[in-house]
């Protein structure tokens, strides 16, 4: 097991590049608080995302679609004020890029000048390339996400493998090379077959970063309460647990309730 060494430098978009340039995989984890990216980053993942699924872990709501552009900002500058080398991407949320390009340009903006995060995701290809190129001329960053894209749920009605037919597969791949044309500098790829992120992952030269998506992603993510077991009740397939911190921190919890009641804590030592 290797924890990183705090001498490392600052992990840009091309650390991110030239990691998959020599082959070597690129950690990603999730994070939407101060405390929580202070950990992701010093054990020494390279890319964290404050994902939008801050609206399902943080806020407990069943879909990405409520979180606001104001409550992303929140979880991201949090988590900047955490990290002293990873990479820092932000989830334009719902609503606030798919409209117009002005809307998509002001949306980054404010998430790069009010969080100092150091880019932003957005979720879908073709029918977005206007707002991401905006985006992209005015010098943010920005990472594609394709294959099971949550904020549209509603249209696909189930949370199921993407893709998984020719012609969205066919899409798929048209989408993650027109993405890479433009300027994006990584595309996260969701729930779809291994064999898929294997022929997209092979064929383009900005890396990509899986999740449900097989071994051959150039990176890989997870939900950072997932990984932990914080959330116990999700149990996709493509969920590795880590730890069962669920458990232990209930038991901690429970035993701090049974010393508050038997008057044990706190002590002669913890008193002044
Ligand atoms: O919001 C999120 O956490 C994500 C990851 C699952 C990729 O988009």
């Amino acid at each position: 097991m290797s924890v990183h060494n705090p001498d490392i430098k600052r992990v840009t978009t091309h650390t991110i590049q030239e990691l998959k340039n020599k082959g070597e995989k690129i950690s990603a984890l999730t994070a939407y608080d101060h405390a929580m990216a202070q950990v992701v980053d010093a054990a020494g993942v390279e890319l964290i995302l404050v994902g939008d699924s801050a609206s399902n872990v943080m806020a407990g709501h069943e879909t990405t679609l409520p979180i606001t552009l104001d409550q992303m900002i929140y979880h991201a500058s949090s988590v900047v004020r955490g990290v002293k080398r990873a990479l820092v991407v932000v989830d334009l949320p719902f609503g606030s890029y798919q409209g117009n390009s002005t809307e998509a340009l002001r949306s980054a903006i404010r998430i790069m000048k009010e969080s100092g995060a150091h880019a932003v995701k957005m979720e879908g290809g073709l029918e977005i390339k206007e707002s991401i190129v905006r985006i992209l001329s005015a010098g943010v960053p920005v990472m594609g996400h394709l294959g099971l894209t949550p904020q549209s749920i509603y249209k696909f009605g189930t949370y199921a493998v993407r893709a998984k037919e020719e012609a969205e597969a066919q899409k798929l791949i048209d989408d993650a090379h027109m993405l890479q044309e433009i300027g994006c500098f990584g595309v996260v790829l969701e729930k779809i077959p291994a064999a898929l992120t294997k022929q997209v992952s092979s064929s383009l030269s900005i890396p990509t970063i899986g999740i449900g998506a097989g071994p051959d992603a150039d990176g890989q993510i997870l939900v950072i309460h997932d990984l932990l077991g914080i959330t116990n009740e999700f149990k996709p397939r493509f969920l590795r647990r880590y730890a069962d911190l669920h458990k232990v921190m209930t038991e901690a919890i429970a035993h701090y309730v049974d010393d508050v009641k038997t008057n044990d804590f706190p002590n002669e030592k913890e008193a002044y």
